[in-house]
């Protein structure tokens, strides 16, 4: 067995990683041409800029720990990327193909959310100040990029569902009622009359 160490498993998870983000670079530039919404996109291009700035951090790592960054493939991430594919062939392009791609895009963002995760908090437990500043920024960015796609979501979903009117307030319970007091015993006179809704707009 090649891990045996604490160290050990944090050069795998982070070979793990390297990879993960390999593959995010290969995926985002077709997230990106396959969405329609602008702000999708532009979500997608800033992210793949982010992730060649997070291989950096972690090359960064690689160096401090004097470890090769290469060797291990990330199976989970392959699969990710697999359902991409699979969203943009049975998909055509629009509202739901964008709301598929948000779908595929926060669950690489939360794959890698657990990755980071752990790594931070080994680094820290291992006392790597120096490592674990620069996956914890990495991490914050995994974290703002999952956020900014479920704040597009709201706009491409209702599209999605084709409810992108705006809703008519009621008019209900603005007319002016003149309370009647209830008719004296002793007949009276006036009739009743029914108050006229003259006020209604
Ligand atoms: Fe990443
Ligand atoms: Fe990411």
């Amino acid at each position: 067995m090649a891990i045996k160490t604490a160290q050990d498993f944090f050069v795998d998870e982070l070979k793990d990683i390297y990879s993960a983000e390999k593959q995010a670079i290969r995926a985002y530039p077709k997230l990106a041409k396959s969405a329609s919404s602008p702000q999708l996109k532009e979500a997608f291009q800033t992210h793949l800029e982010e992730t060649k700035g997070q291989v950096e951090r972690l090359d960064q790592v690689f160096e401090i720990l004097e470890k090769r960054s290469s060797g291990k493939t990330c199976e989970a991430m392959k699969g990710l990327v697999e359902e991409t594919s699979e969203a943009l062939e049975e998909i055509e392009k629009g509202p739901i193909l964008d709301a598929a791609l948000i779908a595929c895009g926060q669950r690489m963002e939360h794959y890698e959310i657990a990755a980071y995760g752990t790594v931070v908090a080994l680094a820290t437990a291992m006392g790597q100040e120096e490592i674990s500043q620069l996956l914890s920024q990495t991490l914050e960015e995994e974290k703002a990029t999952d956020q900014k796609l479920t704040q597009v979501s709201e706009s491409v979903n209702k599209e999605a569902i084709g409810d992108d009117e705006e809703e008519e307030e009621d008019e209900e319970g603005d007319e002016e009622e003149e309370d009647e007091a209830p008719p004296a015993k002793s007949a009276s006179k006036k009739s009743a009359s029914k108050s006229a809704g003259k006020g209604k707009k």
